[in-house]
């Protein structure tokens, strides 16, 4: 069976990344279980590139098949702010609670309308000979007038989806799954990863 790293360190992304990716001919591991350690700064002017440069210095200190993703909010109204930075929006030791707030006062008198958001996640996959490929997948939503919700994490309480009129903090995981930027760019993948393993 072939070994598969999920270049992350965040274990709210790996239970989602098992439960999307089960069935694929492969044992999933997060990098703590592959026993790797690998600082990597995100500087990339686009998810794919994140992606690619996380998924790649993983693979170098390993010889298995490797994926990496990067994902973040873009709210149209505020030129796709947080965008690549929203790990970092405020600084990355601010609490979400602080930084949902805050781009609540920006889109404050903002008709729902110009709210129009969406989470973008992109995942890269390096093979052991080198070959990259990567797959993008959005999901789209609005950000509503105040938080709601305690599921999901991040940008959840704000990010509201118009198929069930309430934030993605209120939607159950597998609802959120089904529906998700990150589930999206995980099928994706996973139908690539299906030809090649
Ligand atoms: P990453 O871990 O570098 O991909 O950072 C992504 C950041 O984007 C997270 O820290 C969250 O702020 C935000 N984000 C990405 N996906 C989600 C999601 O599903 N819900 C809420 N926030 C998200």
């Amino acid at each position: 069976m072939a070994k598969i790293i999920f270049a992350t360190g965040n274990e709210h992304k790996m239970t989602e990344i098992r439960e999307i990716l089960a069935g694929l001919n492969g044992e999933i591991l997060s990098m703590k279980e592959a026993g790797i350690s690998v600082d990597i700064e995100e500087d990339g002017a686009t998810f794919e590139e994140n992606a690619v440069k996380k998924a790649k210095a993983v693979a170098e200190a390993a010889e298995a098949l490797v994926l990496a993703d990067d994902s973040g909010l873009e709210i149209d109204y505020l030129n796709k702010e947080p965008g690549v930075y929203s790990a970092r929006y405020m600084g990355e030791n601010t609490s979400y609670e602080i930084k949902n707030q805050a781009l609540l006062d920006r889109l404050s008198g903002v008709p729902k309308e110009e709210r129009t958001a969406r989470f973008v996640c992109a995942i890269a996959a390096v093979f052991p000979d080198g070959e990259v490929i990567v797959k993008r997948g959005t999901i789209e939503g609005y950000i509503g007038d105040k938080p709601a919700g305690k599921n999901g994490f991040g940008y959840d309480p704000i990010f509201y989806v118009e198929e069930y009129q309430c934030s993605t903090a209120e939607l159950t995981m597998e609802q959120k799954n089904a529906l998700s930027h990150r589930g999206n760019a995980l099928r994706a993948i996973k139908g690539e990863l299906e030809k090649r393993i």
